[in-house]
């Protein structure tokens, strides 16, 4: 953990001591299913800080649009906007007491992204590290929509709609929390105090590696574990992993830091001294990679069977689910139209 994290956490933990209806909005791309690096960025603490907090959880189907690959497919979007409802609900997010629902579904935020977009400068939206990330590593070019550029303004417009204190994410969406906190900073300036200024709260492994090594585990690269990943394809994937390429006979001395094999071993294995005992090994050259992934392999095994269990339950099911995104979608229009309503006030937008 590094002492970013730490801090961030106990300010949450403080947070959390004095008042527990502070809420969380977070949420996922409806780009497809969740897998394990979307556990350790943000779903691992959001599953963990639901019962403190008020948590909102946003399928966001407007931000898959911004992606070609997407907005040519509103099928795979629609199915995904389920897929990321039941990976949530599979890896523990109580639906009793978390409001689901699709960006698309609120058109107050639609209309405040717009107001938001007034708020921020041309070269301020470009100046984001993670979306020049995207553009190279998804070959964008210079063919991006006016919708990509805009789409970190839609996602201060998903957070300030309920005015959340907390954002848990990963690495990658910390700038568009800090773009949110500006947004809300420079609202409450001009018309006067509106907004929070939430907080991003990223886990302890901040980014996961891919399986082929790669610093991103994502789906467009092929590199995932799926939290309904199947028993079969999980040991094959596990068994043929990336490890240290430098490493040829099971007697060389290997290296951890940085190996994949050993990123995953600390994010899922709670056998600490199995995980110790192994890195000693490795280090002097007395075990094997076969052995290191075979007791990976068991780790996540243990973790995601019952995650697996529940998801196949939930595909079962798709009526509970449409039911908990409709409840969830009531509650939060409720919010998001009062959020307006202030907002509309405030710009003197009411005449009518
Ligand atoms: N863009 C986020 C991602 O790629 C998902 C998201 C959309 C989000 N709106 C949000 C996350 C609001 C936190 C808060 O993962």
């Amino acid at each position: 953990m590094d002492g970013k994290t730490a801090q961030q956490q106990s300010a949450s933990q403080k947070q959390t001591a004095k008042n527990n209806q502070k809420r969380i909005l977070t949420g996922d791309n409806a780009t497809g299913k969740l897998h394990i690096g979307h556990y350790v960025g943000s779903l691992q603490n959001r599953v963990k800080l639901q019962h403190d907090y008020e948590t909102f959880i946003i399928i966001a189907d407007m931000h898959a649009l911004a992606y070609p690959k997407y907005v040519k497919n509103p099928e795979t979007v629609a199915r995904s906007v389920l897929e990321v409802t039941m990976g949530n609900l599979a890896i523990g997010m109580v639906p009793e007491k978390t409001y689901f629902f699709p960006e698309s579904a609120i058109p107050e935020i639609y209309e405040l992204g717009i107001i938001f977009s007034m708020l921020v400068s041309h070269n301020r939206a470009l100046r984001n590290p993670t979306l020049k990330e995207e553009i190279r590593d998804k070959n964008m070019g210079d063919k991006f929509s006016v919708g990509f550029i805009n789409f970190p303004i839609l996602q201060a417009a998903d957070i300030l709609c309920v005015n959340a204190d907390l954002v848990p994410v990963g690495e990658d969406q910390v700038p568009h929390v800090e773009l949110t906190r500006e947004i809300a900073r420079r609202f409450n300036s001009y018309y006067g105090e509106t907004f929070v200024e939430p907080e991003p709260l990223v886990g302890e492994t901040a980014r996961l590696v891919g399986l082929d090594g790669n610093a991103k585990m994502s789906k467009s690269l092929g590199n995932t574990i799926y939290l309904n990943e199947p028993e079969e394809s999980l040991k094959k994937k596990v068994m043929s992993m990336y490890t240290d390429p430098n490493r040829i006979h099971p007697t060389d001395p290997g290296t951890v830091e940085g190996n994949p094999v050993f990123i995953y071993h600390d994010a899922f294995n709670p056998n600490k001294e199995e995980v110790a005992d192994l890195k000693k090994r490795y280090r002097e050259g007395s075990v094997g990679d076969v052995e290191v992934k075979e007791k990976l392999y068991k780790a996540l095994s243990d973790f995601l069977a019952p995650v697996r269990e529940k998801y196949a339950y939930y595909e079962g099911h798709l009526e509970e689910v449409q039911e908990i995104i409709e409840a969830g979608t009531v509650k939060t229009r409720k919010e998001a139209q009062e959020t307006l309503a202030k907002v509309k006030e405030r710009l003197k937008l009411d005449l009518v």
